[in-house]
């Protein structure tokens, strides 16, 4: 199951302005079906009262190491065992050196050097502060605990200054949670994935495209950084914020996204290709707009470049390459022809036909094509057929290691 529905998050609030965007994470956990628990410190209960974080979460929050109720009493060493995860959001200066230091002088502190479960910690406070060489050293030491720090943001702060120390986009808080509850299986790898459609234009108001939304190649990205790996993402004109976590290259045409590929390939041990690249374009541009001068208008068209097979053509060795077919007929034939005539790794054939399977849909029903045969997956979540295409790159790629290669 992706998501956090059903996991433990204690979340430990501290003093600092952005404690109201904590409230808001709170929500947005528990509308994902997450249990969650808050510690706050004292300073965190000037900027939000504690109702408010036990309104959201609908449990009792914790504030105080010395509770003497029977049920609290060995709260610093339970609240640990009763969760999955640890979040501290905001994390003010002064915690990141208590934590730092193994000092225990308010509960969630207590909490954190008693836990024996993964820690995120998500800094904010001003530039000036954050930059500051001990805030520095107290966040490496933090790492080097093996703590995960989700970097800060930059923009305009609360002080009124533009610079870093603004908390994390929750997106990339909740990216950093989801990869603690996924295998590491693609660490190391660097992988470049294309998604959305290309637009190739006509004239300067019109362009040829298709109906690709990127989904699919978005939830390609996030799985395989949630699995630890490097990624590149090219992705044509689509709708969809970056993920957190890569790059993101934004290109328009077929021509752009294969220059782009070009350069980024050589160094990648996976390529992705579930782009939806236009096969023609119009032979020429119109600098002005086409008029409707007269009743018939046939427009001329000319072949675009073939990205994946240019790919298959030039592929260093040991590379892993993996197609898409979006197809509306003779699916597993399309496929084979595609698998073997772009000499591919991996092909992924989908029905553009069908209403949950097809385009701009949030699921996906895909068949896996290698050169063992194929396997068809349930109708599913695109991110959950993002982790089983990642399950059958890593079972290609094992198997490789254990031929020797
Ligand atoms: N592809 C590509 N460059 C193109 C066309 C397609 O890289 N100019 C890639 C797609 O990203 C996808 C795979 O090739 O991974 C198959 O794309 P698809 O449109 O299904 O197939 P085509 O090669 O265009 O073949 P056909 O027109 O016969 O369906």
């Amino acid at each position: 199951m992706i998501g956090l529905h059903g996991k433990r998050i204690l979340l430990g609030v501290t003093g600092s302005i952005a404690a109201y965007k904590a409230a808001e994470w709170v929500r947005e956990l528990v509308k994902e079906e997450a249990v969650v628990t808050v510690a706050m410190t004292e300073a965190a209960e000037r900027f939000v009262a504690p109702l408010t974080f036990a309104a959201l979460s609908g449990q009792a929050v914790h504030r105080d190491m010395f509770d003497a109720a029977p049920d609290r009493v060995m709260a610093h060493i339970n609240l640990s065992r009763e969760a999955d995860v640890i979040l501290v959001a905001p994390a003010t200066a002064q915690t990141l050196a208590r934590l730092a230091h193994g000092m225990a002088d308010n509960l969630l502190a207590t909490v954190v050097l008693a836990a024996r479960i993964p820690v995120v910690i998500c800094p904010a406070m001003n530039s000036f502060m954050l930059n500051h060489p001990a805030t520095q050293d107290n966040i490496r030491r933090l790492e080097s605990f093996g703590y995960h720090i989700v970097q800060p943001g930059s923009g305009e702060l609360a002080c009124g200054e533009i610079g870093d120390g603004r908390l994390a986009d929750w997106d990339a808080a909740r990216e950093t949670l989801l990869s603690l509850f996924q295998p590491d299986d693609l660490r190391g790898k660097t992988i470049l994935i294309t998604a959305g459609p290309t637009r190739e234009a006509l004239d300067p108001a019109r362009f040829l495209s298709n109906r690709s939304s990127g989904r699919m190649g978005f939830a390609l990205a996030r799985t395989a950084r949630r699995r630890g790996a490097e990624v590149v993402l090219v992705a044509g004109p689509v709708h969809l914020p970056d993920p957190p976590g890569m790059e993101v290259i934004r290109v328009t045409t077929a021509e752009e996204m294969r220059q782009t590929v070009a350069g980024r390939a050589r160094a990648a041990d996976i390529v992705v290709k579930s782009a939806a690249v236009a096969d023609f374009r119009p032979s020429a541009y119109a600098a002005h707009k086409i008029k409707k001068t007269q009743q018939d208008l046939r427009l001329e068209l000319v072949r675009n470049p073939d990205i994946l097979a240019e790919l298959g053509a030039n592929r260093s060795p040991g590379q892993i390459l993996v197609g898409f077919a979006a197809e509306s007929r003779d699916h597993a034939g399309e496929g084979q022809r595609k698998l073997r005539g772009k000499n591919v790794d991996l092909m992924i054939v989908n029905d553009i036909l069908g209403a949950r399977t097809g385009f701009d849909v949030e699921t996906n029903q895909v068949s896996l094509i290698d050169c063992r045969g194929t396997t068809t997956l349930p109708l599913l979540s695109k991110e959950e057929t993002a982790d089983r295409i990642w399950d059958a790159v890593v079972r290609l790629r094992d198997g490789r290691s254990g031929d020797g290669e």
